[in-house]
């Protein structure tokens, strides 16, 4: 460790759920600190993982090229936790004992990490271990603290609009109540954003609460009022009683049972992550990833590059640890969506 920023090997990992953009920022970085910094990069491969089973390999410029716009990630992911309790036997040695034994085996100067609230949290208790590390946020759930945003958010925005904007037209052909679900089991983001941009008539976000009654009376409101269809967007994380049916599911039929309309359910599920990012993301993780870059170049470890009223920051790990990024209640798209006559179900 402490080597100039010539030569520094610089190992790079994605983890946690996918999403649109990670391969833009693992250009980003890779790409700037070999053209710019002369550094060298380690692609661990599957998360926490490679750095656990000591799978890795040196990427090169050149297999930087091609990837800005693939979707998924080139290195493979997992959702490995090492400081959760790892079932090993006693005389095993722990999991981030054997990454910190790999780091330096490797002879890396600094580990980036890629990803959502439970990889920072593991970045931030590795710099606590004393290995030099970079986080970069990046889901489709936009609920890393401490950046505005983080890239995913807005293809999956773009994916949820274009479906829900597919579903007026047979949900008015068939004068029906349309159901969909989005991603989001805590942060209700996915669910405002794309609800707003395709003119969902009923929002449900995790944080706020919503009534059954409330939505009934709401949606038999709109025929009375000769709006023949509605249009239900819901975040998969709201209230749901049931155990074997999704939140789509139970709401379908608590509409039908309290109204008499008919309703259908859609999940969107995993398309939401999949493909090409959109063009805002790619040059947000390219900003994400450039800026890492110049921040292990400076030796600004222990930090995430963060977005703030669109410029690039830092923020500390130690900060960002164990929060979430929820919609307040009163975010003022809510505010403006609820002056527009969208119901939150409250
Ligand atoms: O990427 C975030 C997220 O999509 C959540 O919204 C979702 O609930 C979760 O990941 C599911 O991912 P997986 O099935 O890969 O754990």
């Amino acid at each position: 460790m402490g080597k100039s920023g010539k030569g520094q090997r610089i190992g790079i990992l994605t983890a946690g759920g996918d999403c649109p953009g990670i391969n833009a920022a693992i250009r980003g970085v890779g790409k700037t600190a070999i053209v710019k910094y002369d550094m060298k990069i380690i692609g661990i491969s599957d998360g926490f993982s490679g750095m656990i089973n000591k799978e890795y390999r040196e990427l090169t410029e050149h297999d930087l090229s091609g990837i800005l716009t693939m979707g998924g990630t080139i290195l493979g992911t997992s959702r490995e936790k090492p400081f959760k309790k790892n079932g090993k036997g006693k005389n095993e040695i722990s999991k981030p004992a054997l990454i910190k034994h790999f780091y330096e085996q490797m002879e890396l100067d600094c580990l980036v990490c890629i990803g959502g609230n439970g990889t920072l949290k593991t970045a931030h208790l590795l710099s606590l271990e004393g290995l030099n590390v970079v986080g970069i946020p990046k889901t489709i759930d936009n609920d890393v603290w401490g950046t505005d945003v983080t890239f995913g958010f807005d293809s999956a925005v773009n994916i949820a609009a274009e479906a829900i904007d597919r579903l007026h037209s047979t949900a008015n052909s068939h004068k029906r109540i349309m159901i969909i679900e989005v991603m989001g089991h805590t942060a209700g983001w996915i669910a405002l954003y794309s609800g707003v941009a395709a003119g969902g008539d009923v929002i449900l976000i995790p944080e706020i609460e919503y009534s059954e009654e409330k939505i009934a009376e709401y949606l038999i409101r709109r025929v009375e009022e000769n709006k023949p269809y509605s249009i239900v967007v819901v975040a998969e994380g709201i209230k749901n009683p049931t155990k074997d049916r999704s939140a789509a599911q139970y709401l379908s039929r608590r509409i039908n049972e309290m109204t008499g309309l008919e309703s259908r359910e859609t999940v969107l599920g995993y398309i939401q992550r999949g493909g090409t990012p959109y063009p805002m993301d790619r040059v947000l993780a390219t900003r994400y990833g450039t800026a890492a870059a110049d921040m292990i170049a400076r030796r600004d470890y222990g930090q995430m590059v963060a977005l703030r009223n669109n410029d690039i920051i830092s923020v500390p790990l130690g900060e960002v640890s164990g929060k979430l990024k929820l919609v307040d209640p009163n975010d003022p798209l809510v505010l403006q969506a609820k002056n527009m006559g969208t119901s939150f179900g409250n």
